[in-house]
């Protein structure tokens, strides 16, 4: 028989019998009796930044844009219609030093008894109404003359009612009125409609809507099911507000965390740095009202069991943009800000910020453990800076750690210059940052193998894997979260997870994206103006941080961690608590691949082992709110037998869980 004919035959034989036996097999042995690395507990978490409509218009779940006539054009947002004969005209006043936060409201004068005067707001990108569901207006209102009443509507697309009622009579004092819409429909990109008649002025202000059903019940509080994506996520660690919108453009545009706090109609409005920086996606309309501000980020945290992780402004502007510094005699009040977002969050109640924090509705301490000095700085300018917030929080409160930025790039002589130096000052915890394409995932899969394990850990504080802009041109805005750039994340994470002793936390970045809004791509979760989705690098992050474990246990292949051998990827952990072994195996190549597990040291209970699956043989597959199911997780029970190859199908991740026998 020749050669190539016995070949033939062979391959066939294997097929039928389900095993690529002429493929090399991987023999993994996972020392389970030598754990040694402990995984922190906030080890997978989340990273938060207003971008894309994150906020306003994403989690944040008021409905209304533009709701007290802040915007730079202050009817933004807002259409006039005189209907029936009805004449009128809308003046904007503003306050002037009366009050800061909330300067303009708008005087509407309506000429006579004939039609009706309407004043309508388009929502962010439209109003998402579900059918059955309930909305809450609130507005704060005064009569000046004459005799007014006010219908409000909810209407569709088309223009057609699907919800409506009236609201209370207006008083001749400043009173906030409140009225209920019942839907009868559902509608993606609705509108609300208050609609006036009578005759005289009246004075309106902070006309707000939200959806009854938000999360966990809180009243103005956050989009339920984007909320609920979060929590799924079991993050350990919510990162907040951001990103470059910490540093603002310029220092004026920087984030500040104590005019988010308080009452929500004296917040200070400012324009969010995206609605500005890429010409190619401006978005004019794009403002950050703070309705979710410092004590929301707090509370979320909280409800989804997140520790935070406030990241601040340290006396310097983006540096991709003005660059501009406050000089070093000038920095007291931006460490003053850092010890009061400490006491902010967990100071007692004869203190003033923590008494705030009370007032707000929450007298326990919010537990912050942890607080980031600058985002994305670089340079001797952070370097010095950093010194004295470090010194001043040291020196007050030495049980909270910090967080460092290494800049924006993870190599080159901007990292290296601080790497160094920041590791010289034995920063807590440095910040390293990487959007890269996904083979730089898979190249840098060994990245902290070779690390220093002196005192200074990492956060991988913002990373995503970006695919050429034109390689998924003119899809779906979800497009460049393909299975390929997940599959490369989760490559590059068990390299995060074996070297835990070095990285104690990480996030994805961004995290939320407006399909008709967005300004980076891409990001962790995508919506509309009703629905979510979860992208595969979504479910990346979830088969990590659901399957975390408390020790990292080597897996090895030939005595070396599998960091691309025969495009295999691999670590293990066990949680202690539970008696698992997490085993994850990614495989980055289009072949299936025949992988068996040596345990040493321990034996399996039971005969099965939980595989969960994610896999696709689309590289550029990607899940889209049309489509949002295209990739998920699979969870199967296989049988489990000891030493025995499994099979691990081509472009896949793979968590498998098995059962320990307990030791004495
Ligand atoms: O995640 C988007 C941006 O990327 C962040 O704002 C910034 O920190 C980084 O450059």
């Amino acid at each position: 028989m020749n050669k190539k004919f016995l070949h033939i035959i062979l391959t066939a034989a294997v097929s039928l019998l389900g095993i690529n036996a002429l493929q090399a097999q991987t023999k993994l042995t996972i020392q389970v009796d030598k754990p040694g690395i402990e995984i922190s507990p906030t080890m997978w978490g989340i990273f938060f930044e207003d971008i894309n409509f994150a906020a306003d218009g994403g989690l944040y779940a008021e409905m209304v844009k533009n709701r007290s006539f802040e915007f730079a054009d202050p009817l933004m947002g807002w259409d006039l219609k005189e209907v029936n004969g009805g004449k009128g005209n809308i003046l904007v006043v503003n306050r002037n030093l009366l009050n800061t936060g909330n300067q303009r409201y708008a005087d509407i004068n309506l000429e006579n008894n004939k039609g009706t005067f309407e004043f309508i707001n388009e929502g962010f990108r439209g109003m998402g109404f579900k059918s059955g569901e309930d909305y809450n207006l609130s507005m704060m209102a005064k009569v000046g003359t004459g005799n007014i009443n006010l219908q409000i509507q909810a209407v569709n697309e088309a223009g057609a009612v699907i919800a409506q009622t009236a609201v209370e009579p207006f008083t001749k004092d400043w009173k906030t009125l409140t009225a209920k819409l019942k839907c009868t429909q559902n509608a993606a990109k609705g509108s609300l409609k208050l609609i006036f008649t009578g005759t005289g002025r009246v004075q309106v202000d902070m006309i707000s809507l939200f959806p009854e059903n938000t999360f966990k019940h809180r009243k103005n509080g956050l989009r339920a099911d984007l909320a609920q994506k979060l929590a799924d996520l079991h993050p350990g660690f919510m990162r907040f507000p951001g990103g470059c919108i910490v540093e603002g453009r310029d220092l004026a545009n920087r984030y500040q965390w104590k005019k988010t706090v308080g009452n929500v109609s004296d917040r200070q409005l400012i324009i969010n740095r995206w609605n500005t920086e890429f010409s190619y996606r401006s978005a004019p309309d794009y403002f950050q009202s703070f309705g979710l501000g410092f004590f929301d980020y707090f509370q979320l945290c909280e409800d989804i069991g997140a520790a935070p992780l406030p990241i601040l402004n340290c006396g310097m502007a983006c540096q991709f943009n003005s660059g501009e510094v406050i000089s070093i005699n000038q920095l007291d009040p931006f460490i003053q800000d850092a010890l009061d977002l400490i006491e902010f969050a967990n100071g007692g109640l004869n203190t003033k910020w923590g008494r705030l924090r009370a007032d707000m509705g929450h007298p326990a301490p919010f537990n912050l453990k942890t607080i980031g000095i600058g985002n994305e700085q670089w340079g001797e300018q952070y370097l010095e800076r950093y010194k004295l917030f470090a010194a001043a929080i040291h020196n007050k409160h030495p049980e909270v750690a910090m967080v460092t930025s290494a800049g924006p790039f993870s190599g080159g002589e901007l990292f290296d210059y601080l790497n160094k130096a920041l590791r010289a000052e034995n920063a807590g915890l440095i910040d390293e940052h990487y959007y890269a394409p996904p083979e730089w995932f898979l190249r840098n899969a060994n990245r902290y193998d070779k690390y220093s394990r002196d005192k200074t850990k990492i956060f991988a504080g913002e990373y995503a894997a970006h695919i050429k802009d034109d390689a998924q041109k003119d899809k779906h805005a979800e497009s460049h979260n393909t299975w390929w750039a997940a599959l490369c994340e989760a490559a590059f994470m068990t390299g995060l997870e074996r070297n835990a002793d070095v990285v104690n936390m990480a996030s994805y970045a961004p995290l939320l994206a407006h399909v008709d809004a967005w300004q980076w791509r891409p990001d962790l979760i995508w919506f509309d103006n009703l629905r979510s989705v979860a992208t595969p690098n979504y479910y990346v992050q979830q088969a990590f941080s659901a399957n975390k474990g408390s020790e990292v246990v080597p897996v090895t292949d030939n005595g070396k961690a599998l960091t691309g051998q025969d495009s295999l990827y691999s670590s293990s952990t066990i949680d202690r608590e539970n008696g698992k072994l997490i085993i994850k195996v990614v495989n980055t190549s289009l072949t299936a691949k025949q992988v068996s597990f040596d345990l040493q040291g321990a034996t399996v209970s039971g005969k099965d082992m939980q595989w969960m699956q994610l896999s696709d043989k689309d590289k550029l597959a990607f899940n889209s709110v049309d489509n949002p199911d295209a990739i998920k997780p699979v969870i199967r029970s296989v049988k489990w037998v000891a030493n025995k190859p499994v099979n691990i199908e081509p472009l896949s991740v793979n968590v498998i869980t098995l059962t320990l026998r307990k030791t004495k």
